[in-house]
């Protein structure tokens, strides 16, 4: 892992879209144009008829047959037998990319013993939280209130914290500063921010484990719920979903990725063989997450509470995804019944009714109809004053879809019937 760590996100998620993979492909494998994408014979397993897959939107190859699945840089790792590290800078000097850093200058040995410190304080917290539950009957007795069984707790590294850990680490302060484990008070004394809570690993998509989430045990109104690792050099909230890790084989085999609310939600999902359940940290979502989720499905579905705030959540979302929208791609919304959420409702009804309940889930298109419709009182016809409010919400959703252009031109034409006047010209 150290041999990588200099390299950012943003830097990484450059190469991958400067590199031509097809090209890249195409010097060992001969591919030919199947749709949007590009397919020719395994080099990874024998075979005979092709089904080696490379796509250059989402800029991965993927093999049907062995599975072997990855980027540019996994190509070249896997091809050439490089490092991550070597590959990377292979496919930058390719591209004419240069590196961000000098490589082994002092700075860059540095940084990397420094994240690798902090990498190994994560670790080894998430250790003692785990052990954690050994010695905490109070806290496996709410894991098992909650339907967990020990398989999932392993699954998902869930533990739990008593009174703190920084004593335990004492000779690695600065290390638990930058890994956000403490909290550093006026007096320079650091203190846990972690203490009395069920505590959930947070990993990145490829994952590393970079922050937790603690749940408190107690129904005290005056502790928060959750709190969640601060923004450090290794946690970005707004880049990160929680569970992507464990459910990006089953988003990519079934093209679908579903998008819940909860750290709860999203393990009971799991456990109940909804593997395909991610969550944002407790915020709307962000556009790289939307990116990221696009990325990888193409059929998202978020699913909510059915009450007021589930509603706002959707349509907060919304304006995102018109962004990001292209042709291929869909997006519908789950509401489940008034107080429940997908934890409850799974455990209570069963993962069948939960596959029926996505069946109905209402396209994105419906969504905007209801936000444009309810603009006004009533849509008449025949007062002009009652289509102008309506017109405006309309066209200002139709603004926004830049890489949608079919879907564009069929919401239009549904907002022109509901409307009653054409949008031609306005748009
Ligand atoms: P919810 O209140 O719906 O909690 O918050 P939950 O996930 O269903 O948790 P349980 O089932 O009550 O244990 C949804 C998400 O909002 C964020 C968390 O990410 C949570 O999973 N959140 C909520 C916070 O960050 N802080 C809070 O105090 C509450
Ligand atoms: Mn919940």
């Amino acid at each position: 892992m150290a041999d990588y760590l200099h390299f950012s996100d943003e830097f990484l998620e450059h190469l991958r879209t400067r590199v031509d993979l097809v090209a890249l492909i195409e010097q060992e494998v001969t591919l030919k144009r199947s749709g949007r994408n590009m397919v020719g014979l395994c080099p990874f397993h024998e075979e005979k008829t092709p089904s080696f897959t490379v796509s250059p939107e989402r800029h991965s190859y993927r093999c049907f047959g062995c599975g072997a699945y990855g980027d540019a840089i996994e190509w070249v790792r896997q091809r050439q037998h490089l490092s991550f590290h070597h590959a990377v800078a292979y496919l930058a000097k390719q591209c004419g990319i240069t590196l961000p850093q000098a490589e082994n200058s002092q700075q860059t040995q540095q940084d990397r013993k420094h994240l690798a410190a902090v990498y190994q304080v994560l670790q080894e917290a998430a250790r003692i939280f785990t052990r954690g539950l050994d010695k905490s009957p109070t806290a496996r007795k709410y894991l098992e209130q909650r339907g967990l069984t020990a398989e999932t707790i392993n699954t998902f590294g869930l533990g739990v914290v008593a009174k703190g850990i920084i004593h335990l680490l004492t000779e690695r302060k600065d290390a638990l500063l930058a890994a956000g484990l403490a909290v550093q008070g006026d007096n320079a004394a650091v203190y846990d921010l972690f203490r009395h809570r069920i505590m959930i690993p947070i990993h990145s998509e490829s994952g590393n484990l970079i922050g937790f989430a603690g749940r408190t045990m107690s129904k005290r109104a005056d502790t928060p719920k959750y709190i969640n690792s601060p923004e450090t050099e290794l946690f970005h909230k707004a880049n990160e979903l929680y569970g992507l890790h464990l459910a990006r084989p089953a988003i990519r085999e079934t093209g679908v990725a579903i998008v819940v609310e909860g750290y709860f939600d999203v393990i009971a999902l799991h456990q109940a063989g909804e593997q395909r359940a991610v969550a944002p940290m407790g915020t709307a979502l962000t556009v790289p997450q939307a990116r990221r989720l696009l990325m990888h499905a193409d059929n998202i579905i978020f699913a909510f509470d059915g009450d007021a705030a589930g509603r706002k959540a959707a349509l907060s979302a919304a304006p995102i995804l018109l962004d990001e929208l292209t042709d291929t791609k869909t997006v519908r919304f789950l509401f489940l019944p008034d107080g429940e959420d997908p934890d409850s409702f799974i455990r209570a009804h069963g993962l069948d009714a939960w596959q029926s309940q996505l069946d109905q889930a209402l396209p994105l298109s419906a969504l905007l109809t209801d936000y444009v419709s309810s603009s006004a009182s009533g849509i008449d016809h025949n007062i002009p004053e009652s289509q102008v409010a309506p017109a405006r919400r309309a066209l200002a959703i139709l603004a926004r879809i830049q890489r949608a252009p079919i879907f564009a031109r069929a919401l239009q034409a549904r907002f022109e019937n509901l409307i009653g006047i054409k949008m031609d010209g306005l748009c």
